[in-house]
């Protein structure tokens, strides 16, 4: 049986693992590291995908905000999602996605901005956030803008607010912004 939970500080070395095997290197797991103890990223939503004991998919939503609206809406960003290797296709960053989805909705926030394949979050119902007049914390290359993408959780707010979105300040690096 597939559970998601909502991580525990106890759960830092599972989701490090889930992160090394996913990406096949230590980046992403660093950044979570560093993203899980920075104020500047809470509040944040770190979910677990669990099977028996095992962790097998990790996803991280962390605060965010629209410069300029800065009280006007409340965001935050997807990243990263990562399920391991074994269990890669088979519905688990789906529904690690899904659940986030729901809980940020609960929690009010109103947007979410991600960084990622455009044929995977489209799914979702995320769309390209530069046609909409979002902009990321650090420019794109043109020839991965369609990858800047946004989702409204709350009904009439698209067209209403636009703008630069600023991030954590572990995230606040040109690097993490390239693709
Ligand atoms: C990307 C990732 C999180 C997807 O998780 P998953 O559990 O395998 O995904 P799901 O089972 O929910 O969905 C599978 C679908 O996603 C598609 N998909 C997987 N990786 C994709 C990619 N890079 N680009 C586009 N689509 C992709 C699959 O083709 C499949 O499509 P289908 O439903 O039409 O058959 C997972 O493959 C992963 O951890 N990859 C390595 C880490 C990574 O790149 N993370 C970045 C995400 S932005």
């Amino acid at each position: 049986m597939l559970i998601i939970k909502e991580t525990l500080p106890t759960d830092l070395e599972k989701i490090l693992a889930v992160e090394t095997l996913a990406f096949n290197r230590c980046d992403e797991a660093d950044l979570v590291k560093k993203l899980l103890h920075d104020q500047t990223a809470k509040p944040f939503l770190s979910l677990l995908a669990m099977r028996e004991n095992e962790a097998i998919g990790h996803l991280l939503f962390t605060k965010a905000y629209l410069e300029n609206s800065k009280d006007l809406v409340s965001i935050a960003l997807l990243a990263p999602l990562a399920v391991i290797p074994n269990y890669q296709k088979q519905g688990v960053g789906s529904l690690l996605v899904k659940e986030g989805l729901k809980r940020l909705h609960q929690q009010n926030f109103n947007l979410v901005f991600v960084l990622g394949y455009p044929e995977y979050y489209q799914r979702f119902g995320f769309q390209s956030a530069q046609k909409l007049g979002f902009f990321s914390p650090f420019p794109i290359p043109p020839q991965h803008s369609d990858a800047w993408m946004v989702l409204a959780l709350t009904k009439n707010i698209l067209g209403l607010v636009s703008g630069t979105v600023k991030c954590a300040n572990s995230l606040n690096q040109p690097e993490y912004w390239r693709e």
